[in-house]
């Protein structure tokens, strides 16, 4: 008797010693339940997910429409020619002609992969915004707390004091944050003497992450140990994999929010899931305390929409029933471009200019 209970246990222990990986709509049980669902694996739900499971009383699901960035080497190496990552790590949107930018259509990328966008774009420049809206954010949360950041000295290990500022800066978090890997070349080192020498509209900034962005600076990056550091790879590595309490559903796509209870104010706390690969096998699932949407700028309006949550005009041309009547979903989205400025010279040392908020290599020996 002692020994079937003994087995029971062991069985039991093995069923839950760790955070499953379903790799497909088809794995994903409906009989699992879930204090937490997290719609979208990106840069804010890898992270909402790995925090909420830090708690091991919370039972959490992650869901994303992509593959697994584990093991990608085209998207763990920085720098890697962009054209050749593969589509299926893209979402491959091209925007409507752009009045703007002379009705150009753009591609617009978005990460389609655990880690979102921040597993695909290639900059990974690290960039804070300005201090008000950190602090307005502090007061409204009250919490004073700073725990993202992992600063790392960069591959190679060359000197980096004097190009950022240690005072603003975490070393104990998990996305890695670096300098550059090579010494700066003799064209920063200029530009970055005049923008110290001259008072101009941007000035020399120290450290661009020190809550006031602007002016000529040292580019830090999400890069540590010759890595990119994704949200992914910073909130879902092994260990965090490891957990009993965190589940993961990959190549999965949510394809509505549907209402549980209906009314004046409707509640939503489940999810309507579908094969990310085409097919008809639909599953809902729901969240016991609460369903979270970070399916990103494009993917968290679309699924609103999907589900009747917009503007009832436009939901009515398409057939849909309104359930809640939000004019702005899915509008008003703004973004910026960037845009650099490069050139040859036939000048024989450098020339003396500073341009713009990043430095770039504008001289090209005997070019
Ligand atoms: C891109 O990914 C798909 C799906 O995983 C795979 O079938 C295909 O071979 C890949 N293409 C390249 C060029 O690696
Ligand atoms: C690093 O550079 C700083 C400033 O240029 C210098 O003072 C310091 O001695 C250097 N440290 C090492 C270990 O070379
Ligand atoms: C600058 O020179 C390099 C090397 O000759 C050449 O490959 C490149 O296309 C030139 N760039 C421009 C903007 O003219």
């Amino acid at each position: 008797m002692e020994f079937r209970i003994l087995s029971l246990l062991v069985a039991f222990y093995v069923q839950i010693a760790h955070g499953r990986v379903y790799q497909s709509v088809s794995d994903v049980p409906t009989t699992r339940s879930y204090d937490f669902i997290v719609v979208g694996g990106g840069s804010s739900g890898s992270v909402i997910a790995s925090r909420l499971s830090e708690n091991p009383r919370f039972n959490v699901l992650l869901i994303e429409a992509g593959p697994d960035n584990e093991g990608v080497l085209e998207i763990a190496v920085p720098g890697y020619n962009q054209d050749r990552i593969n589509d299926t790590y893209k979402w491959n949107y091209i925007t409507e002609p752009q009045p703007s930018v002379n009705n150009r259509a753009l591609e617009y990328k978005r990460g389609h992969v655990l880690g979102g966008s921040s597993s695909i774009i290639d900059g990974m420049l690290y960039t804070r915004g300005s201090a008000d809206e950190y602090d307005a954010w502090a007061k409204i949360t009250r919490d004073q707390g700073v725990k993202h950041e992992k600063w790392v000295p960069p591959n190679g290990g060359r000197n980096i004091t004097g190009q950022f500022d240690p005072r603003v800066h975490g070393f104990h978090g998990n996305t890695f944050v670096s300098l550059p890997q090579s010494e700066p070349s003799p064209v920063d080192l200029r530009v970055m003497q005049n923008a110290q020498l001259q008072s101009e509209r941007f000035p020399f900034n120290l450290d661009p992450n020190s809550g006031y962005p602007l002016g000529v600076t040292w580019t830090q990056s999400n890069i540590g140990n010759g890595e990119r550091s994704s949200a992914a790879t910073a909130y879902l590595g092994l260990q965090v994999r490891q957990r009993p309490n965190l589940d993961i559903a990959i190549n999965t796509l949510a394809t509505r929010v549907l209402t549980t209870k209906s009314g004046r104010q409707p509640e939503i706390r489940t999810v309507e899931i579908a094969p990310r690969s085409g097919g008809d096998t639909r599953k809902t699932l729901t969240a016991s305390k609460e369903l979270i949407l970070t399916a990103g700028a494009i993917g968290s309006p679309q699924i609103l929409l999907n589900s009747g949550i917009g503007d009832r005009s436009d939901l009515n041309a398409l057939g849909i029933d309104t359930v809640v009547d939000l004019p702005d979903v899915g509008k008003g989205l703004t973004d910026h471009i960037v845009r650099a400025a490069v050139w040859n010279t036939t000048a024989s040392s450098p020339p003396p200019v500073s341009v713009g908020l990043t430095t770039k290599k504008l001289w090209s020996n005997g070019g």
